[in-house]
């Protein structure tokens, strides 16, 4: 039975997604256009270790508003798509700017340990940026596990790396430092306190509160082997772009948005996507995946069906 404490993450979770859904896209740049793709293939196929195509049937966990199921339809890497989420502001978000791209995705909500589905549905499961929200995540593995076909495929992309986590309080120490030069040399206003009890301000306490993990490779792995899967492997993303986007997302929520110049973001944008491929091209192959800010895992479910007590740690994954 889920634990008390358990029961209030979900409730969180719910509560600030529901909240951050209407703006979530502007927010975090999502797109479904051609860069929207070109980002979630690009973390699919290094998770995987090769091309992201032909991956059939997906189930989709924590799906949000849509990033993943919806560029990888887009770019007809997979078949179909079932989303979930345990928030329904995202998942209408979500079914919206499907039917404005003319795409079929099944939504339900529900929390990622109780999936409405039956067993080996799906060739796929996938999610970004869900795993470090879920409280359980041997009752979610289990899961995943269970829905997946024998020789199906696990992909979680965006996971927060622990040492890539305190790595990055680094640039956002120093933004705190310099934005009042910041803001001034931009010539925009401090941020007004948020009174206690608007929705924004119940967004921001929630912030704090959703997330439950930040993982290192070992964990990351060992979760996924302790559910029965088998060839697993984490690697690590963004290192440099990383501190490049905490620093400038420091900085920017200290400024009344209003007064930062849109040259501003261009700016941070492009600045962000260029660290990105210095990232991509020179660090992420040499440096040990554990010092990266996100860590990606894939996995396969065994080709035969087996309990999970059977399964062998076929753990691949980097050392922490
Ligand atoms: C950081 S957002 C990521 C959304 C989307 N995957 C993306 O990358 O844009 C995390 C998502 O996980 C969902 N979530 C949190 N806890 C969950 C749970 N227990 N079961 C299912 N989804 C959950 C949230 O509602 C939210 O939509």
């Amino acid at each position: 039975m889920a634990s008390a404490w358990a029961e209030e993450i979900k409730e969180h979770n719910a509560r600030y997604h529901d909240l951050a859904a209407y703006d979530y896209d502007d927010k975090w740049g999502i797109s479904y256009g051609g860069l929207g793709r070109a980002q979630v293939l690009g973390k699919v196929r290094r998770a995987l270790g090769e091309e992201a195509t032909g991956l059939g049937r997906a189930l989709e966990i924590g799906a949000g508003t849509g990033y993943f199921s919806l560029n990888l339809l887009l770019a007809g890497a997979i078949d179909s798509a079932v989303a979930t989420d345990i928030s329904q502001g995202m998942l209408d978000e979500l079914s919206d700017t499907a039917r404005r791209l003319d795409l079929a995705v099944e939504t339900h909500r529900c929390d990622a340990t109780e999936l409405p589905f039956d067993d080996g549905e799906f060739d796929l499961v996938i999610g970004h940026a869900v795993l470090h929200h879920l409280p359980d995540l041997d009752a979610a593995f289990d899961q995943f596990r269970r829905v997946l076909r024998p020789g199906g495929r696990l992909v979680f992309c965006g996971e927060p790396s622990r040492h890539g986590d305190r790595l990055a309080s680094v640039p956002k120490r120093a933004a705190l430092a310099v934005a009042p030069v910041w803001r001034r040399l931009i010539g925009a206003r401090r941020r007004i306190e948020l009174a206690a009890g608007n929705d924004e301000a119940r967004e921001l306490w929630l912030e704090h509160v959703v997330d439950v993990h930040a993982f290192t490779p070992g964990e990351l792995s060992t979760v996924a082997a302790r559910a029965g899967f088998v060839d697993v492997r984490v690697h690590g993303e963004e290192l440099v772009a990383g501190w490049f986007g905490w620093l400038n997302r420091t900085l920017e929520s200290t400024a009344e948005k209003a007064d930062i110049p849109m040259l501003w973001f261009q700016w941070a944008h492009r600045g962000y996507l260029t660290l990105k491929e210095l990232d991509t091209a020179l660090l992420e192959p040499r440096l040990p995946p554990a010092i990266f800010y996100n860590l990606l895992v894939s996995a396969r479910s065994p080709a035969t069906a087996r309990s999970a007590g059977e399964a062998a740690y076929a753990v691949t994954a980097s050392a922490d």
